[in-house]
Order: structure tokens, then sequence, then C-alpha cells
């Protein structure tokens, strides 16, 4: 068993910058073929897949919108077209529109639901049927093929003025979970990773200066993380090292769900 991905295929969506282009490198680094999707910011997936094949590797950037039913099924077809099969999906875009709930619009809601957890309802879907269609692949390892959602802390911990943020993360907890006992038998494994606090564009605001010293105080082990910290632990569970790990929310945290402010509190 190994932590190596040759001759694999991943399609990374939301991967032009943060934790998905993070993935999207990592994933490349172990051998995997990749596809990085990315919606509206194409240069940076663009260089990243040009970056990958010049150092040997094989990639390719893919426009989409993971919201957009006929987006996802294209984006899976062009991967299938282009590497011949797929074996790892991380669905990992996700962005935030944050409000108090009574200035909270409709489009602020609608538009986090519909990327955050519709979008990895129609990935995970097309990656089943995908899964299935292709049967077995000599190169994919132990399981017949690896569903990677990203969560958050925020599928546990409740976040006022991000109800809809919120919402989403905790919706993707039970449509892993719900997923993972469907097609478990199947070979297909089914999981997920919760980033805590990460240095990515998402959060430029809290990371940085005075606010990234009160965010600090949310989190035991003392750092703000790095999306390096994610894709390590989105390698592993791609890889046949987490073989029985199936149905898992990994929370990547630093301990911000050991609820610190409890300390010498409560
Ligand atoms: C959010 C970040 C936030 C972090 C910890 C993430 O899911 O996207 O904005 O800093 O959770 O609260």
């Amino acid at each position: 068993m190994q932590l190596s991905l040759n001759g694999q295929v991943a399609l990374i969506t939301g991967a032009s910058s943060g934790i998905g282009y993070g993935c999207a490198g990592t994933l490349a680094a172990a051998g995997a073929a990749v596809a990085i999707n990315y919606n509206r910011n194409a240069e940076p997936a663009v260089q990243l897949a040009q970056q990958i094949t010049a150092n040997g590797g094989q990639a390719i950037a893919l426009a989409g919108d993971v919201s957009q039913e006929s987006d996802v099924e294209r984006l899976f077809q062009q991967t299938v077209d282009r590497f011949g099969g797929l074996d790892i999906l991380v669905a990992n875009s996700g962005l935030q529109r944050d409000a108090a709930i009574a200035e909270m619009t409709l489009e602020q809601w609608n538009t986090v639901i519909d990327v955050n957890l519709t979008g990895q309802f129609l990935c995970a879907r097309a990656a089943v049927r995908q899964f299935r269609q292709q049967g077995e692949r000599p190169s994919a390892g132990r399981a017949r093929g690896k569903i990677i959602h990203m969560s958050s802390v925020h599928q546990l911990i409740p976040w006022a003025g991000h109800v809809n943020y919120a919402a989403s993360k905790g919706g993707i907890d039970l449509l892993m979970r719900s997923l993972a006992q469907e097609i478990g038998e199947e070979r297909i494994r089914v999981n997920a990773v919760a980033p805590g606090a990460i240095a990515t564009a998402i959060n430029v605001d809290a990371t940085q200066g005075d606010a990234a010293k009160a965010l600090l105080k949310l989190i035991p082990y003392g750092r703000i993380g790095e999306p390096q910290d994610i894709a390590n632990a989105v390698l592993w569970l791609a890889s046949d090292l987490s073989d029985y790990v199936h149905g898992t929310t990994l929370f990547v945290d630093g301990g911000m769900t050991l609820y610190p402010e409890f300390r010498g509190n409560g």
C-alpha cells in the first residue's frame, strides 16, 4: 500500500486558488493526472497545468461552474476524454456571501447553497456514474473510486452572520455520510475534509493583522493553516494508505473544534 497516485486521474473543482490549487499541485506531485477546474479565474489554473506538464506530469485546466448541471457534465466528460477515466474527485469549490440574517438576500443564500452544496451533489453524482460506467481500472488502487468532499469546521461550529455558509457545510456532512452508506459496497470510498482557518482569498480579512490575533485565540495549535495542510490530508484520503477510511470527516483545523473559549471558562 502506498501514497503514490501513479496512473490515477483526479478532478479537483475550484482549483484556481487556495485549497483547490494546493490539492491539484499535490495530487499531481504524487503522480496523478489532474483536471484543474476553475470558474472565472482561468490564468492560475492554466499556468499550474503548464507547470505540471513541464515537470513531466499530466494536467489540463477546465472551465466550469459546479452549480450548473450542464457544466458539470461537460467537465467530467472532458476529463475522461483527455485522461481515459476518473479515479478521484475532490469536490472543493466553495464560496461565502456573508450577511446578518435580516440583511441576507435570497440571492446570497441561493448562491452559497448552489455552489457549496448543490455543486457537491452534482459532482458526486457525476463521479459515481463515471466510476460505475468505467468498471475496474488496473491503475486505480484498491478502491474503485474515491470522492473527497471539502467541508469546513462550520459543519459543526455554528457561525453567526454566515447562516448560508454553515447550512451548506452542515448539508455536506449528511450528503457525504448518506452517500458513503449508499455506495460503499461498490468499493467507492467517500470522505470529507473539514478545514479550519486556512489562509486563502476566502478569509483574507480574518487572517491578517489584528484580525489574525483574534483568530489565533480560536486555534489551540497556535497557527493559521496553509493550503498545503489540507492538500496533505486530501492526498492521504485519495491514496491506498486510507483504504479503510470511509464515511469520515477529517478535521484539519489546528484544534479549532476543541472550543478553546472554554479554557478556564464555563
Ligand atoms: C471559512 C473561513 C473561516 C474558517 C474558520 C472556513 O470554512 O471559509 O472564512 O476563516 O472556516 O472560521
